[in-house]
């Protein structure tokens, strides 16, 4: 079996939900027996657009999800961005290997931009953000990012970078790397819009309190033309059965549950009860987890990884420097 190394990353802007879980961390609990995993908190990223109080106050809270889902440390090696500079300095390096027409035409940045209403004031930082994300998958000599389809963008260019990096300084110090995508791409918000997302509150914390996961299934966009029960109903778009669909094991009885409702004949009030029993059952052992685990035990662990990390990214930027010809004291 091919053993390969795994670089994956979240920007610590909020705690983790559970667009998150099916997205990204469920592979990472797989991928992490099978292979040589590292989790960066991309907080330098994060400073992109956000302000380092809150980054900073949501380190150990990310750090806490990721242990209480199952994500080991004896595993998997979490590592802090921006205590390893190697990285900011890779990052410069591979500035002069792309154009700010090409970073212009990233179609993860572009969307970003219309999303925060940076049209016309971009800060350079923001811009440059796909590059300092192939210095983050460079410098581990990663083999495999599992992501969502929204960072495919971020794949390519990084491996563009390499190509570039190779055509004129030599193969060797770095290499390309391959996405893995998740089966669950992006979860819905429970108001039915696009994304689940922190920012937009109409995720379902991984932190949430039982009464909270409950509010939020209840408040869950259904069919808006499924008014009586006998009406037939609409599966797609219908946030009920998009989470079962990411959720619920029995996927034989949410077949007929699904032919049920197109039918008519089945209310929402009892989809919502299932959906509600089945996040409950999910998320409360992690809930339980996240409430034995202590700020200065999860500082630990992400310092010993950050440590581990940060001898491999110091020894492929040598090779960078070495490749570029940057060793005037030979460093
Ligand atoms: N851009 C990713 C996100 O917003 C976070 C990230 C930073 C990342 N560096 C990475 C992901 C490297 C994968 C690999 O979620």
């Amino acid at each position: 079996m091919f053993m390969g190394i795994v670089l994956t990353g979240d920007r610590p802007t909020g705690k983790l939900h559970l667009g998150h879980y099916a997205g990204s961390l469920l592979s990472r609990i797989e991928l992490q027996n099978e292979h040589d995993q590292y989790v960066m908190i991309a907080d330098l990223q994060a400073m992109t657009d956000s302000n380092s109080d809150l980054i900073k106050n949501n380190i150990l809270e990310v750090m806490k999800d990721y242990i209480s889902v199952g994500l080991d440390p004896n595993k998997t090696t979490f590592l802090l961005q921006s205590a390893i500079p190697e990285l900011t300095e890779l990052t410069f390096h591979y500035m002069n290997l792309v154009t700010l027409g090409r970073l212009e035409r990233n179609p993860t940045v572009k969307n970003e931009i219309r999303q925060k209403s940076y049209e016309n004031s971009l800060p350079a930082g923001f811009l440059c953000y796909p590059v300092s994300q192939a210095a983050d998958i460079t410098a581990f000599q990663a083999d495999l990012v599992p992501v969502g389809n929204d960072q495919i963008p971020m794949i390519e260019q990084t491996n563009e970078i390499v190509r570039k990096f190779s055509s004129s300084h030599g193969s060797g110090a770095i290499k390309e790397v391959k996405a893995i995508l998740s089966k669950t791409q992006r979860l819905i918000g429970i108001d039915g819009q696009a994304k689940a997302s922190k920012s937009l509150g109409n995720a379902i914390i991984l932190s949430d309190s039982s009464e909270e996961i409950k509010r939020k299934v209840f408040d869950m966009y259904t069919d808006p033309n499924h008014i009586h029960v006998k009406d037939p109903g609409e599966v797609e778009g219908n946030v009920v059965f998009e989470y079962l669909d990411a959720f619920y094991g029995d996927k034989e009885h949410l077949e007929e549950l699904k032919i049920h409702y197109k039918k008519g004949g089945l209310g929402d009030f009892a989809l919502k009860k299932l959906l509600n029993q089945v996040l409950q059952d999910l998320i409360a052992p992690i809930r339980e987890k996240r409430e034995s685990l202590n700020d200065l035990d999860m500082k630990d662990i992400l310092w010993k990884g950050t440590q581990k990390a940060r001898v491999v990214a110091s020894n492929t930027l040598s090779k960078v420097r070495k490749a570029i010809g940057i060793d005037f004291f030979n460093l």
